[in-house]
């Protein structure tokens, strides 16, 4: 096989690619002259694809980047630089009619279930909508398929007649999944849809997303704060820090043996059920808060917070995404001497990096 059928067909199975994609969000100050005087790098060169029928987890921090970088696929924001191909396509820099095309076929839904839907209309009328934007479906027609997106989702057959404030927080986050569905995407890029849920509900609204990607062959963009809810849904996790991806592995290698020192520490936040597990295992606590995506540190961001962080290569050099084995995927100078146990940390708290000569 050469190299660009090697291409094309991983072309092929991939829905979403996305290469060294950047967003920065301009910081302007003065009130006479407006000047630019930098930039918050929401998103700052990642690189990663989506299978078709996969559910990739998209981890990390708050203000590490997810949102943007979801929005950035959907085409809400313009990129600031790198590429993203839908289904082959370079969707980069699409406008006007193309864009509204494109939209068809990828929706998102929201955090917040409760300002994510308008309030003054009914159930039925939110998720009809997009059937009429799109010139799809009108009248009778359009009245049965909203009868069968909220049956889809578990709704009770009424619900079109009533208002979103009527229901409780998870039905809404089922109001919006008929909504996102309306339009038989491909993808669907689910910001944080269960973080505003009680912890009851969390599950059976993954369960839910489960059985729809199966029924409609979905392929997700999954975003989360917590590593403990991806776990289940996603096939592989990606976990950013500061607008860069750190590790991409199959999920349940990454909660077997997490290699990157920020997953480990994402993960040390995650209780494990088997008590002799959770005694042995190394706990790692981060120093400090987020640094500024204005003025992100130099060499590997992490580094500032970094337990395993060393003098040389760590502020100065930037680690690229290395290719491991399995699929698993490392942005660290010091994966393999980490691993190896020869670079360690000594206490919880961690005050100075200890460098064991290996
Ligand atoms: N429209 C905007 N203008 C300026 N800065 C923005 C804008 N949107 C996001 N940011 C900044 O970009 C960074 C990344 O934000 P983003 O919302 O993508 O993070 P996130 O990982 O989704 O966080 P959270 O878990 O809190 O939702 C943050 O520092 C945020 O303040
Ligand atoms: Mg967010």
């Amino acid at each position: 096989m050469t190299i660009s059928q090697a291409d094309e067909r991983s072309r092929a199975a991939n829905l979403v690619e996305v290469e060294d994609l950047k967003v920065y969000f301009p910081v302007r100050s003065g009130i006479i002259v407006d000047r630019h005087v930098g930039d918050v790098k929401a998103v700052d060169g990642i690189s990663f694809e989506i299978k078709r029928g996969e559910t990739l987890g998209l981890v990390g921090e708050s203000g590490c980047g997810k949102t943007t970088a979801g929005r950035a696929i959907l085409r809400l924001l313009e990129p600031t630089g790198g590429r993203i191909r839908f289904d082959g396509d370079d969707i980069t820099h699409l406008h006007g009619d193309e864009l509204r095309r494109l939209r068809r076929r990828m929706q998102m839904v929201f955090q917040d279930p409760y300002s994510s839907l308008n309030p003054r209309r009914n159930v039925g009328n939110i998720v009809e909508e997009p059937l009429n934007v799109h010139g799809i479906a009108r009248g009778k027609e359009a009245d049965g398929r909203v009868q069968e997106l909220l049956e889809v989702v578990g709704l009770p057959r009424n619900a079109g007649n009533r208002y979103p404030h009527e229901f409780s927080g998870g039905q809404r986050q089922r109001i919006g999944l008929a909504r996102s569905l309306a339009l038989q995407p491909d993808l669907i890029i689910a910001d944080e849809p269960v973080s505003a849920l009680d912890v009851s509900i969390q599950a059976q609204m993954i369960n839910l997303l489960e059985e729809l990607q199966d029924e409609f062959q979905l392929t997700y963009l999954f975003i989360a704060h917590d590593l403990a809810v991806v776990r289940h849904i996603s096939d592989r996790i990606a976990v950013m820090y500061l607008g860069k991806i750190m590790e991409v592995a199959p999920s349940a290698r990454l909660y077997e043996r997490p290699l990157h020192p920020y997953t480990k520490a994402l993960l040390s936040a995650v209780p494990i059920p088997d008590p002799a597990v959770e005694l042995e295992r190394e706990r790692i606590l981060l120093k400090g808060d987020l640094p500024s995506p204005t003025n992100p540190p130099s060499g590997c961001r992490f580094h500032t917070r970094c337990p395993f962080a060393q003098k040389k290569r760590c502020p100065d050099e930037v680690p690229e995404l290395r290719v491991l084995e399995n699929g698993h995927t490392v942005a660290c100078h010091y994966v393999e001497e980490i691993d190896a146990g020869r670079i360690t940390t000594r206490t919880l708290e961690a005050a100075e990096p200890v460098a064991v000569p290996g």
